[in-house]
C-alpha cells in the first residue's frame, strides 16, 4: 500500500517523528531555523496529503489551488491567522492547531514578561554587562510594583484564564474584556468583566491574549493608549497586528504610558534597527510565548496526531472551529 505524504515545513526532532513514519511517507525541510521557501513549500504540497506548517507560513489560496490532494493543515500553533480558513474549507481541507497544550507555558512567558518589565529586569542585567554597576542607591532601576496592582486582560480564553490565576497568586484585581462574559472564569479566578475602555482606564497593567482576526486588528489604537494610566505597563503576548505599533511607539515616546514587553510584532521577525527595541523601557522578545521544550514536543505530537486522526478516518482532535 501507498503512504499518504505527510511535507513537514521544518526540521524537527527525528525521534518525535519516527513513530509516524510506518503511516506516512515524511519529508521535512532541512533546516530548523530557517523557514522553507515559498517555492520548495509549493513544489512539496503537490503531491502532499497532509502538511505540519509554522506560524511562519502562509498556508492560502494558492497552497490549496496546488495542493491538489491535501486533506489536512496541522499547524504547530494555537493561533491560525496564517491560514486561510475559507480557502481551505472550499478545497474540503481541515485545520487542526495546537490549543490546551501550550497554555501553561505561554501563561508562564506571558507573566515573566509582566514581571520583567515592571521590576526592569533586562535592562539590570544588561547594567552590570555594561560595568555600570558601581554603587547601591535607593532608586536604582527602581521599577513599579505587581503585587495588590490592577491586571486588565483583554481576552480571557485558555491563556488569559491561566495569567488570572498567576495575577491571583501575585493578589491583584482582575479585570477583563471579552465580546462575552465568561462567568465560570469570573468564579474561579474571581474577576470581574468590564468593557474594553474601563479596563484601560483601569488597569495598572494591560494584556492581550486576543486572537488575530479582523474584529481585533489594531484594537490598540492611539485613542486605548491615551485612555490607559500614565503609569500603566502594556503587554501583547497575542500577535502583533492587534497593535496599532506607531500608536504604541507615541504613546511610550509621550509618555502616555510607562512601559511595554512585547513577544510579538506587526512584521516578523523584527530587526535590531526596530523604533520599538531602542527603548530602555520596552521588552522585546521573538515570540517565544510556548518555547519551553516539553510544550513544543507536545505541540508536535498533537500536530502528527491530528493529521493521523484525519488520514486513517478517526477524525482530528482538535479542529479549528469554522
Ligand atoms: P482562546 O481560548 O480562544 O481565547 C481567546 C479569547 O479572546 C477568548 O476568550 C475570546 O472571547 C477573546 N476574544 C476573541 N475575539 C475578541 C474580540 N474581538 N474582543 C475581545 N475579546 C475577544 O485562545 P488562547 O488559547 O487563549 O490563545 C489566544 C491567542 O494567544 C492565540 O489566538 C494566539 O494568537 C496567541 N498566542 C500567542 C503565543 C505566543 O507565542 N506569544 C502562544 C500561544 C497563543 P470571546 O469569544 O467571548 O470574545
Ligand atoms: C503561537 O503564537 C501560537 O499561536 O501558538
Ligand atoms: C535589601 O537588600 C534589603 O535588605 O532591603
Amino acid at each position: 500500500m501507498i503512504k499518504p505524504k505527510l511535507y513537514i515545513t521544518r526540521k524537527v526532532p527525528e525521534e518525535i517523528v519516527e513513530p509516524f513514519r510506518e503511516y506516512f511517507s515524511i519529508s521535512m525541510w532541512q533546516y530548523e531555523e530557517e523557514p522553507v521557501p515559498r517555492d520548495i513549500l509549493l513544489k512539496e504540497v503537490v503531491d502532499a496529503h497532509s502538511i505540519l506548517c509554522m506560524l511562519s507560513e502562509r498556508v492560502d489560496k494558492e497552497v490549496f489551488s496546488v495542493g491538489r490532494s491535501l486533506q489536512v493543515v496541522a499547524n504547530l500553533a494555537v493561533g491560525y491567522d496564517n491560514i486561510d480558513l475559507e480557502a481551505a474549507s472550499e478545497a474540503g481541507v481541515i485545520v487542526t492547531n495546537t490549543p490546551g497544550v501550550l497554555t501553561e507555558s505561554t501563561a508562564d512567558l506571558g507573566f515573566s514578561l509582566l514581571l520583567a518589565t515592571a521590576r526592569r529586569i533586562v535592562e539590570a542585567n544588561q547594567y552590570i554587562k555594561e560595568d555600570k554597576w558601581k554603587n547601591w542607591s535607593p532608586y536604582l532601576l527602581a521599577g513599579t510594583d505587581v503585587y495588590n496592582k490592577t491586571i486588565g486582560i483583554v481576552g480571557m480564553g485558555r491563556i488569559g484564564e491561566a495569567i488570572a490565576r498567576r495575577a491571583k497568586g501575585f493578589g491583584m484585581e482582575i479585570l477583563y474584556h471579552n465580546r462575552s462574559r465568561k462567568v465560570e472564569a469570573e468564579d474561579r479566578v474571581g474577576a470581574t468583566y468590564v468593557e474594553f475602555h474601563t479596563l484601560l482606564e483601569k488597569a495598572d497593567f494591560v494584556i492581550s491574549v486576543v486572537p488575530a482576526t479582523p474584529e481585533t486588528n489594531g484594537m490598540f489604537t492611539n485613542e486605548a493608549f491615551r485612555k490607559m494610566k500614565d503609569s500603566a505597563v502594556f503587554i501583547n503576548i497575542s500577535r502583533g497586528s492587534v497593535v496599532n505599533e506607531k500608536a504604541l511607539l507615541e504613546a511610550l515616546e509621550s509618555e502616555q504610558i510607562a512601559a511595554a514587553g512585547l513577544d510579538v510584532f506587526a512584521e516578523e521577525p523584527i530587526r535590531a534597527n526596530h523604533p520599538l527595541l531602542n527603548k530602555s523601557n520596552v521588552i522585546c522578545l521573538p515570540h517565544i510565548g510556548s518555547a519551553s521544550m516539553e510544550t513544543r514536543t507536545k505541540m508536535l505530537q498533537l500536530c502528527l496526531e491530528n493529521i493521523t486522526g484525519v488520514l486513517q478516518g478517526t477524525g482530528p482532535i482538535t479542529e479549528v472551529p469554522h
